[in-house]
């Protein structure tokens, strides 16, 4: 390992020694020419040079890229690393529920280290496997001694950010066979409440004195009747103790719980693979949150199509680390974790705040790295801002073509001089580790994975999903580094796509609604028949209201969305979101929403302008004030409208798809002011309410 990287060192001096001998004499040559152009010629040489004596070895794909699902009966197609028809169900005999997942990595890491925390500016502390699976049955006693029974009737709801004791709670309900219920801050306090009554939570487990509460006054307010036990994470004081019992709830210390249990032991009862383990709510853009039933089997068959799937490309090992700050709540998360304490691997957790994942990355150096379009974006728009002279911009594309042509090659490394020059920097940011990056939850536009691709010198892959098929249906196939789809079925679903008549997408041409079938399939909602109904269709297909098509490789991409489309007056089908996916393009915006009425025949905006682009973009006008202002000028609004218009006529959008007038919002739609969904889709009923006042300005000044 040292040797390895003496030997870098000393590779980096030699090629610095070599850049200026050379740039001497072609300095001597090249006289006129000017200095950027001679490094830039300089530069090509030698990373040429570079090249041919340093060529990598390629991997080969462990799929035929041509031919990458298989069509069984009715359309539906599957994953080609199935042997057979079945779908599988495990991935290790010895891990079928996910407290044996738990229990298996505990058993191939050796009680190796499994939960990792910190304070600002310091290092790292491990909590063993062991700990962990002892903490939880200790906590798990204590539910049971403070009367819950070892079934999966009971529910017990987790409230709080990504941290160990998270996990501890999860796994103590695991280990008794009850099961855990979630609740997080982003949907709201009506949602707390409605949460806490529909699947009948009598315990909650939060992390701070603030949730807390919250919990407590719900009950004063009697809106939360049955809600008997609050176990706080956090250190408290007695007041709270006081005003609690005065509502008849219990107050307890995750520290005296664990006592508690310690000296009221019971055997782990562990549940079955059937049972249910977890009941995750998510937010529908309207109404109010449904809870989606998950088993364990429905947990276990995720993972292990993902460990199918990976099989020769990727598995996590003991050594691995991942860094937890996706919210625990929702099931991407959960299954990368499932994924990684399968294997006994270790899960080291941030701060706890966004803006410190840098620094927490920095010192946790993780090898696995789950994340979201979201963040992404925001790197990638971050090293596109930094390169602001023409020399930097040709370097930083120039760079990102030599490696991504690399990649699709099969070759991915960050040992190459480009790496050095140009992409170091990102990787260290991201902790200089990561050998795996998957991202998911939301679209992520190719320009931005092609650049991740080539700039982090690990696999990038892309998942598709929803919570009601746990996590994922469909993963980009290793080896496949080609961008624009969402890759193929998981080896625990079918895939097939149905008729939707009345937005013209047709099976048979290999278009229409995703719908998926298969292990990780959910129950249903809780206590919710007619969603449930909607949801799943008597022969098991979960309808996901997306739109897809198979291109002609085998690979599914997203094309529409189903729910979400209206008419205009002049009996136009319009599906906004297509639309909006379109003019996020443009380079001044950063949100767009686009508003349409069934009494009007044409569509209006509101744009929320990119604030890193908006001064430079408003500049070239010749305008400059705040970014209030800005939004305020005619001049660049109208600018933006016409960039907005140009893209969407490229894009082959017909002329009552494109908007007719944007009203400039300078605040981001965000989770916070409750006009995006948890899962960051677009709240439409409540963006039209929000932004009534404006839209209905808009029409106003447009004559239709
Ligand atoms: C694709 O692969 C499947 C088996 O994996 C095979 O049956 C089929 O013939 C292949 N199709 C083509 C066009 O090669
Ligand atoms: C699969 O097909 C699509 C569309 O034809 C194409 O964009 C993509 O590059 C193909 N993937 C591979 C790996 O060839």
């Amino acid at each position: 390992m040292e040797v390895k990287l003496l030997l870098d060192e000393f590779s980096g001096l030699n090629f610095l020694l070599l850049f200026t001998k050379m740039l001497f004499i072609f300095n001597f040559l090249f006289s006129p020419l000017s200095t950027p152009a001679l490094i830039c010629i300089v530069t090509f040489g030698t990373a040429i040079f570079m090249w041919l004596i340093n060529r990598p070895q390629s991997v080969l794909p462990p799929v035929d890229l041509n031919n990458q699902s298989v069509e069984i009966e009715e359309g539906a197609r599957k994953s080609p690393r199935q042997e057979s028809n079945d779908l599988i169900c495990y991935y290790f005999s010895d891990a079928k529920t996910a407290y044996e997942i738990f229990q298996r990595g505990l058993a191939v890491s050796d009680n190796g280290p499994c939960l990792g925390y910190r304070k600002p500016n310091e290092p790292y502390r491990w909590l063993s496997y062991k700990q962990v699976s002892d903490r939880a049955e200790y906590l798990g006693s204590c539910l049971l001694h403070k009367g819950h029974k070892p079934s999966p009737d009971q529910f017990i709801g987790i409230f709080a950010q990504n941290r160990p004791e998270w996990i501890i709670s999860e796994l103590a309900c695991y280990t008794y066979s009850m099961v855990a219920v979630p609740l997080y801050d982003t949907l709201g306090a009506e949602a707390i409440i409605y949460i806490v009554n529909k699947a009948d939570i009598t315990t909650v487990i939060c992390d701070t004195l603030q949730k807390a509460s919250i919990l407590i006054e719900n009950v004063e307010k009697g809106l939360t009747p049955d809600l008997k036990m609050i176990i706080i994470m956090d250190p408290f004081d007695d007041d709270l103790k006081q005003r609690g019992e005065k509502s008849g709830i219990e107050i307890l210390s995750l520290f005296d719980a664990e006592n508690l249990g310690k000296e009221n032991f019971r055997k782990p009862v562990p549940p079955r693979p059937e049972d249910l383990s977890i009941i995750c709510f998510t937010s529908g853009t309207t109404g109010d949150p449904k809870g989606a039933m998950i088993t364990h089997q429905n947990i276990v068959s995720n993972t292990a199509a993902f460990l199918k799937f990976m099989e020769g490309s990727f598995q996590p090992t003991p050594e691995d680390i991942t860094i937890s700050y996706l919210p625990l709540a929702h099931m991407f998360e959960r299954i990368v974790q499932a994924v990684v304490y399968s294997c006994g691997a270790k899960v080291g957790f941030f701060q706890g705040d966004i803006r410190l994942l840098p620094d927490d990355m920095k010192a946790l150096k993780p090898t696995v790295f789950p994340t979201v379009p979201r963040l992404l974006n925001r790197v990638y728009d971050k090293v596109q801002n930094e390169a602001r002279t023409p020399l930097k911009k040709f370097l930083l594309n120039l760079a990102v073509a030599i490696k991504f042509s690399e990649v699709k090659r099969g070759v991915i490394r960050r040992d190459s001089i480009w790496d050095k020059l140009i992409f170091g920097k990102i990787q260290a940011s991201l902790g200089g580790k990561v050998r795996f990056l998957i991202t998911g939850a939301a679209p992520i536009s190719s320009p931005v994975l092609t650049f991740f691709r080539a700039a982090m010198g690990c696999s990038v892959y892309e998942a598709y999903g929803q919570t009601e098929c746990t996590a994922g249906c469909t993963l980009t196939s290793p080896g496949d580094w080609t961008s624009g789809h969402v890759g193929v079925p998981l080896p625990c679903n079918y895939v097939k796509l149905e008729d939707v008549a009345d937005m013209n997408y047709f099976s048979v041409n290999n278009e229409g609604e995703i719908c998926v079938k298969g292990v990780n399939v959910f129950k249903g909602y809780l206590k919710d028949p007619e969603k449930t109904e909607e949801a799943l269709d008597k022969d098991g297909w979960l309808h996901t209201g997306d739109i897809g098509c198979w291109l002609p490789n085998g690979t599914l991409k997203i094309i529409d969305r189903k729910k979400n489309i209206f008419k205009l007056a002049q009996g136009e089908y319009i599906a906004p979101e297509k639309i909006e996916n379109i003019y996020t393009r443009s380079r001044p915006v950063s949100q767009i929403f686009v508003h349409g009425e069934s009494l009007r025949s044409s569509l209006v905006g509101v744009v929320v302008p990119d604030p890193d682009v908006l001064p430079s973009f408003a500049a070239k006008l010749g305008v400059e004030g705040s970014l209030e202002e800005l939004c305020q000028n005619q001049v660049v609004k109208e600018a933006i409208l016409e960039d907005l218009q140009k893209i969407g006529k490229e894009s082959g959008l017909k002329s009552f798809e494109q908007v007719k007038s944007i009203f400039l919002h300078p605040e981001p739609f965000s989770i916070e002011n409750g006009l995006l969904t948890p899962t960051m889709k677009a709240k439409r009923g409540e963006l039209s309410k929000y932004f009534q006042t404006q839209i209905n300005s808009l029409y106003e000044n447009i004559q239709e």
